[in-house]
């Protein structure tokens, strides 16, 4: 238990991710590949583009992950991969990846849910981390709120009806004119640093629906038309940096959006968890979770929230909340404990699958 050695493969979105962890929680090598320069090129993620992107570089990261552990593959006990939600042709890359490892050293394979991996890196990071526990995932597809019953067992509290939080900071950033190539997200919160969270009035989403659920497609419209409305950008062009110098009403504009965009959240967080403790009284913590997770402005206020609520707030590290390996070969890690996994492929199947 303590001692299995498992590498495991992320390609569902824009990182080429691979990392190898022990039972104990033991990170022994961690690498990720990012196609963030490509996305800022071509403004988002095409999925030819992207397979290309994740099959030129594959090998190399999962190799770069097997060197750094000072690991060969004969010396694991299981390949865990992402299996989905995603990108179909960008899964393909690391699932047939995983599939050849596998039949060539005969070893066990543990389909991995991505939004799973994304909650249960928290049990890595806090290693007393019990079921149940409440967890909100917010990435740029995706905006959650389940309740973690047991391994396997979830319910989901909430959903997004249009778009996950992510996108909207995505869209933000693009609109202001911010660098991409970091992010749109990290671009998005250095900049509202800057800016009055008060100086421009949206309107919290969803406030009339009394339950979990989210919607970001009404905020972004919102902020959209604040910007165009000043100028700021034309058709999804945002104007050059020369012709706009007002970099104070961008970071007001940042910062407004921000404020909203997390007030969304606090308010259905504070709802799921007086629903959660009707159901299972004995969670203690609120796990954040995904990529919009390591945004400190987000892990502060939800902070505030969970503690008035006599919660524990459990946020991964930032390089566990963004899309990594880790969490893939955790999740592999807790499946294959319980038995969960699928046999080694035939060695020439797998050799068919490239
Ligand atoms: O989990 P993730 O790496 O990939 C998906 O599964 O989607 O999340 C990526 C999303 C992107 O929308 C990115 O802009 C956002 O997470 N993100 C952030 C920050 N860092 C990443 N959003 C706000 N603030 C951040 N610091
Ligand atoms: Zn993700």
């Amino acid at each position: 238990g303590e001692d299995v050695l498992v590498l495991g493969i992320e390609t569902s979105c824009d990182d080429t991710a691979a990392a190898v962890v022990r039972g104990n929680g033991e990170i022994l090598s961690q690498v990720v590949s990012s196609q963030a320069d490509l996305l800022a090129r071509y403004g988002g993620v095409a999925p030819k583009m992207a397979e290309e992107a994740h099959a030129l570089v594959i090998d190399k990261v999962v190799q770069q992950a097997l060197d750094n552990a000072n690991l060969t593959e004969k010396e694991l006990s299981a390949v865990a991969v992402t299996i989905g939600p995603g990108l179909s042709l960008c899964l393909r890359v690391g699932v047939s990846k995983a599939r050849r490892i596998a039949g060539m050293f005969r070893l066990p394979i543990v389909g991995v849910h991505h939004m799973e991996a994304h909650a249960l890196v928290a049990r890595l990071v806090q290693r007393d981390l019990q079921f149940p526990f409440l967890g909100l995932l917010i990435s740029g597809g995706h905006n959650l709120l389940i309740l973690a019953q047991s391994l396997g067992n979830y319910v989901q509290l909430g959903t997004t009806i249009d778009d996950a939080i992510g996108e909207a900071y995505d869209k933000t950033a693009r609109w202001l004119g911010l660098d991409m190539r970091k992010g749109g997200g990290p671009a998005l919160e250095e900049l509202a640093r800057e800016g009055d969270a008060n100086s421009i009035k949206f309107s919290i989403p969803m406030r009339q629906h009394k339950d979990c659920n989210f919607s970001y497609a009404g905020l972004k419209t919102q902020v959209r038309m604040a910007i165009e409305s000043r100028n700021l950008c034309v058709d999804d062009v945002p104007l050059s940096a020369a012709t706009f110098d007002d970099r104070k009403l961008r970071a007001d504009i940042a910062a407004s959006f921000q404020r909203v965009a997390v007030l969304h959240l606090e308010e259905r967080c504070q709802r799921a968890i007086e629903w959660a403790l009707k159901i299972e009284p004995s969670i203690k913590c609120l796990v954040v979770s995904g990529g919009v997770a390591s945004n400190q402005y987000v892990r502060c206020r939800l902070n505030h929230i969970v503690e008035e609520n006599g919660l524990k707030l459990v946020c991964p590290p930032p390089s566990l909340c963004t899309d990594n390996g880790v969490m893939i070969a955790w999740t592999g890690i807790e499946h294959f404990r319980l038995g969960r996994y699928d046999p080694p492929p035939p060695p020439d199947e797998a050799e068919d699958a490239q």
